[in-house]
């Protein structure tokens, strides 16, 4: 199966990205064709500091070597450097209902968020998103849970665009974790852990131990005191228990076996603890690769060079079907 994904290069990476999405990724580039790419042009739709991009997609990209993105099994690349992507998303806009993106609520939620620059490209955002996925004729995207909409728009555009002018397009589907699709805010359990929330909400892939102590040890939980999963009445508990079982690989039935007469303090202090231990070999390789600039450039760039010909494939034959010859 033909795997593709991508993250905007904003800001730190955390558990939630790594569990909902990254994690995944890792786990198909065994056995799929699997192209990820770093979202560059999708980060320009909010406001953000020319001089900083760089040094933030060059972060992105460490971030994703130094937790198992392989570019020796997976194509690795930045989004801006191969132009079909913008070329696709010009011409998906002529089949691309206006509605449905006006209706998208990650457009409605920056749109609140960021009301003094409601720019073209943050309504055009999933277009974009659906010619990253459609210029690959990928079949699987996989995704957390927040993202699941503009798949499901991607399916759309892809199934106008056959009928009207032949098929061109396999229409993706969204692959969710069974467990971790939406990792919740440690500082507010009934909203998702994003970077958009605050450092608070979120314990980055490379923490330092100290403040994975004070932001695990300080998550917001409920008065009572069995551990139990019950994300509706406990969702403070049960985000703790789902983050405790993804990084360990137990069950959450055996983890509320282990601390049945313990309380939450022991919970988040052993949680604690797993974090560091499993977080520790990111932080290490993180710190090997920033000394490592030229190997990483060069291989954005060699996987560029590998996924170049799929792109100007597609590009050539939707063109060809649209009447741009
Ligand atoms: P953020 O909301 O922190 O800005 P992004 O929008 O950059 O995160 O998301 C990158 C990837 O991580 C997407 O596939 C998204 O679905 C996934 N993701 C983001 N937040 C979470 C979360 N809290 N739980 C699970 N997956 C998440
Ligand atoms: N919109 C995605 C996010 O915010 C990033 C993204 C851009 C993406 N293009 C993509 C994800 C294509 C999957 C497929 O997380």
């Amino acid at each position: 199966m033909r795997i593709l994904s991508g993250i905007q290069p904003t800001g730190s990476i955390h558990i939630g990205n790594y569990l909902g999405a990254i994690k995944q990724w890792i786990d198909f580039q065994e056995k799929n064709e699997c192209i990820f790419f770093i979202a560059d042009l999708h980060s320009l739709t909010i406001p953000y500091k020319p001089e900083e991009l760089q040094k933030n997609i060059f972060e992105a990209a460490i971030a994703h070597l130094a937790v198992g993105i392989d570019p020796q099994k997976s194509v690795f690349f930045v989004q801006s450097h191969i132009k079909e992507h913008t070329e696709l998303c010009w011409l998906l806009n002529t089949v691309c209902p206006v509605g449905e993106l006006q209706r998208m609520t990650q457009y409605k939620e920056k749109a609140k968020q960021f009301k003094g620059n409601v720019n073209t490209g943050l309504l055009v955002y999933p277009v974009l998103q659906a010619a990253d996925i459609l210029l690959y004729k990928t079949q699987g995207v996989p995704v957390g849970k927040d993202q699941v909409q503009h798949i499901e728009l991607a399916r759309t555009i892809a199934r106008k665009f056959n009928q009207k002018f032949g098929k061109v397009f396999p229409e993706p589907k969204a692959l969710l974790p069974k467990l971790g699709a939406k990792i919740m805010a440690l500082n507010n359990p009934k909203q998702k852990m994003s970077k958009s929330l605050g450092p608070q909400s979120y314990v980055s892939l490379f923490e330092d131990s100290k403040e994975i102590k004070k932001k695990v040890m300080s998550a917001v939980t409920d008065t009572g005191k069995v551990i139990k999963y019950d994300p509706k009445r406990k969702p403070g508990v049960s985000n703790l228990l789902t983050i405790y079982s993804l990084f360990s690989n137990k069950s959450i039935k055996e983890l509320e076996k282990k601390f049945k007469d313990k309380g939450y303090a022991q919970l988040k202090k052993s949680l604690t603890q797993l974090l560091i231990d499993s977080l520790d070999p990111f932080r290490r390789k993180r710190k090997e690769l920033l000394t490592r600039e030229v190997f990483v450039k060069e291989t954005l760039k060699l996987s560029a060079k590998r996924a170049q010909p799929i792109a100007s494939s597609t590009i050539s034959e939707t063109r060809a079907k649209m009447g741009l010859v």
